[in-house]
Parts: C-alpha cells; structure tokens; sequence
C-alpha cells in the first residue's frame, strides 16, 4: 500500500492512506508560509508533537469540523477536553496505541511544551504508522543518541527532523539525527518561517540517508 504525505508548511503533514487521513501539527492560521487554511483538512485524526501554537494550531478547528480523533500529551488532551473535543487519545512517551490506520507511538524530544502560559506535558516525537508505511516526526527537539534506537525499534521509513536552529537543531545537528535515525527518506522541517529560523536546506546533507526538501502543499508519495 501506499501513502501520500502532504507538506503543510513549517512542521506541518497531511498523511492519507487507503482509508485514513492524519493530520501532524496543523498550524495553518496565522503560518507565513501555509499554503491552504484550516477548512481545507480533511482528516480522521490529528497526532501532535507538543502543545506550542506553530505545532497545536489549528487543532482546536480542526478536529471539531471533522470529529477527528486527537493523538497526543495527557495534559494536551485535558486541555483539548476542556475545549468541548471529547475524541482523543492521551498519551505519554514510550506509549503505543493501535489504531484504525495503524498506530501511533509517542518517543522522547528535548524541547519544552506550553500554551498561552499553560504547561501541556512533556514535549514528544511521534511515530506514525499508517497502511505498513512507517512516519518518525522528531517533534521540536536537540540532539540525542536514543535517535539511533528509536531508528533501530521502529525502522522508520521517513523521518521528519528539524533544522531551524535556535529553537531546535540546527543544519549540523540535524544531519547527526538523520545519520542515527537512518530512515529511507529525511525531511527538513522547522525553518525559513520566520527569519529567526532562517536556514540552507542543502546545509542538511546526513550520509547514506536520501533528503527529500519539501515545498509548502508538495505531496510525496511513498510505499
Ligand atoms: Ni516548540
Ligand atoms: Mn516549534
């Protein structure tokens, strides 16, 4: 089977398999590079990474017009049932859960998580598994050598890894991610938002990894 992965801009997906679409960190309103708003996803779940609004966004939206299922921290999901979303699936790091698609798993990032002031738990990686295509989005995070095990465990074929810098690796930390993660296909995601996030793709160079850089709405097919 395959999937068809649509970048939204910034650290954005849209992940549609045979029967399922999901949404990974829709941050659309008020994103300089989005290239569609919120009432264009069309989705069953959404997966995030942490709770701050580039990541969270349009979550809120999102998973009310289309009664989709939210993956995410346990403080995240307190907070999105206090919203009125009453569809989700609390989760904490090392967590696994089956799901209609496949599933999604939650791994550790080093970053830091809030909302408008509100802690939202710890700040996480997402492993998405969907019709046998395996998605590792390393979230906002550093560095750290549990990459090459997490790469190791669930043998990702994409992996979409940070390299704005500042706020996450940079380029050069970025291509060590890659390079311990070894997943077929490396996306660089989290920068040329905003100029605080300035950065060359082509300064994200891991060996023995093909990159794939993405514009806002292009659409990789893998599988
Ligand atoms: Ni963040
Ligand atoms: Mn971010």
């Amino acid at each position: 089977m395959s999937i068809e992965l649509t970048y939204l801009g910034h650290s954005g997906f849209l992940v549609s398999g045979s029967s399922h679409a999901v949404a990974i960190d829709p941050f659309l309103t008020g994103n300089p590079v989005a290239g569609r708003g919120p009432d264009a996803v069309a989705c069953q779940a959404i997966a995030l990474t942490h709770g701050h609004a580039d990541h969270f966004g349009d979550t809120v939206a999102i998973a009310k017009a289309n009664d989709a299922t939210v993956y995410g921290a346990f403080e995240i999901c307190e907070y999105l049932g206090e919203q009125g979303i009453e569809k989700t699936e609390p989760m904490n790091h090392g967590g696994r859960v089956d799901a209609p698609f496949g599933f999604v798993a939650m791994t550790q990032a080093i970053h830091s998580s809030s909302l408008e002031g509100r802690y939202l738990g710890m700040p996480a990686g997402i492993i998405l598994a969907i019709d046998g295509v395996t998605i590792y989005h390393c979230g906002d995070t550093d560095l750290f050598s549990d990459m090459k095990l997490i790469g190791e465990i669930y043998r990702p074929d994409i992996a979409m890894i940070p390299i704005g810098d500042r706020f996450t690796m940079g380029p050069a930390l970025a291509t060590r991610a890659a390079e311990l993660i070894r997943p077929k296909i490396a996306i660089p995601v989290h920068y040329n938002t905003w100029p605080p996030i300035e950065q060359d793709p082509a300064q994200f160079a891991p060996s023995g990894v093909e990159v794939k850089v993405m514009a806002p709405e292009q659409t990789l097919t893998h599988g």
